[in-house]
This record gives C-alpha cells, structure tokens and sequence, in this order.
C-alpha cells in the first residue's frame, strides 16, 4: 500500500477547513494523513478537536507582533515538521504571514484557503471586502503560498452566487461550505502528485 503524505496543519481559530481535511484523510483511499497540528493561540477550537480526535497539536507562540512570525517560531515550526516527515504544509484560517525558515523550506509545499475569488478581496475580511464591492459572485480559493498576502499561484476556487439580502455572516456561510469541499480536493491532487506549477498556472495533471 502506497504510504500517505503527511500534511501539518496550522490554525488559529475554530478550525472547521481543519476539521474537513481530518474527515476527507479518514476516507478510504485518500493520499494524506494529518501529522500534526500548530496554533498560535492557545483558545482554538481548532486544539479542541485536535485533542479530541488525538492528532498531535502544539501551541506556538509566533511572537508578539500581530499578523507576523518571529524568526524563532518559523524555525521550529520547520524543525518539528521535518521530524515528522511533513510534506505539505496546510494553511488553515492561520492568522499570521508565514516567513523565514518555514517558507523558504516548504516552498511550492505549503497551501492555503481564502474565502474570495482571488486575485479579488485579498487580505482579512474576504467575504465583506466582496459585499461591499457589490460583486454578484464571489468564492473561496485554495493557492500556493508564496511570500506576498494571498499572491500565490491558483489550485482550486469554487464559485457563490452574492444574494441581494445576503449579509457578511450569511455570505460567508455559504462561501465556508464551497471551501470545505475545495481544501480537501486541492490536497487531494496534491498529495497524489497531480500538481505542476507553470509560472503563475497551476496545472492538474490527468491521473
Ligand atoms: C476561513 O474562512 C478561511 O478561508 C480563512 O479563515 C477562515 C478559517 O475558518 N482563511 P476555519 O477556522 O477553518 O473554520
């Protein structure tokens, strides 16, 4: 049986795109298993039901400055997942910019969800950013990561349709449901080796 990739997760909040690649890697077949879990805040669902389903979890403290990674916490970040044989690394509501040793290492390895269409509504507050526009369809993306905020190059996105009396909590509902479906689909591909980047395009090759 061909071995599966092993995928680290880092979360900072409840954890749900976690919780949807934990339940796609319990199905037969899937190519990734969950190695471990960090968070840089000790209050995240995301830990709770890490703890639950015993996937390793480690809190990590990033440093104080908000949005941003200390060289250190980049550094041990790096050596816990080569330890463990991570392969892919999976950006999920992680609330910090990942840089340093973690990204360099991990480059062309590390994913991320981002609840727009991109290159549209990048940064916080995807959904909201949408329905202020005024977009009449909106989405979620899953990219590379590479060093700039929401830049890197496309895998997946999955379309929602913007309603007249949708508000930022209703839209991003909907848009979160899409984005359970499109994590575990990218990693899906990528685990099974099914991804070549060209540049800027992503290409999925045929299985
Ligand atoms: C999601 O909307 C994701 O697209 C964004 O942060 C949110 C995380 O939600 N990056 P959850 O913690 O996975 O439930």
């Amino acid at each position: 049986m061909k071995e599966k990739m092993k995928i680290a997760i880092l979360a900072s909040g409840r954890g749900s795109n976690f919780r949807a690649l934990a339940g796609a890697c319990q199905e037969e077949g899937y190519p990734a298993e969950i190695a471990l879990l960090f968070s840089d805040n000790a209050e995240a669902g995301a830990l709770v039901f890490a703890r639950e389903t015993g996937v390793e979890n480690i809190v990590i403290d990033c440093g104080p400055k908000r949005g941003s990674m200390s060289p250190e916490s980049s550094e041990e970040m790096y050596r816990l997942c080569r330890e463990r044989g991570v392969e892919l690394v999976c950006l999920a509501g992680f609330m910090r910019i990942v840089k340093g040793k973690l990204l360099e290492e991990y480059a062309g390895r590390m994913l991320n969800i981002h609840p727009a269409l991109l290159p549209s509504f990048k940064g916080l507050h995807g959904q909201k950013q949408a329905l202020d526009y005024g977009v009449r369809y909106s989405g979620c993306t899953v990219h590379f990561v590479d060093a700039g905020i929401d830049t890197g190059p496309i895998i997946i996105q999955k379309i929602v349709s913007v309603m007249e009396d949708d508000s930022e909590d209703s839209l991003s509902e909907r848009i979160l449901a899409e984005e359970h479906k499109a994590y575990p689909e990218a990693v899906r591909l990528y685990a099974a080796g099914r991804l070549r980047i060209d540049g800027r395009r992503v290409l999925i090759i045929d299985e």
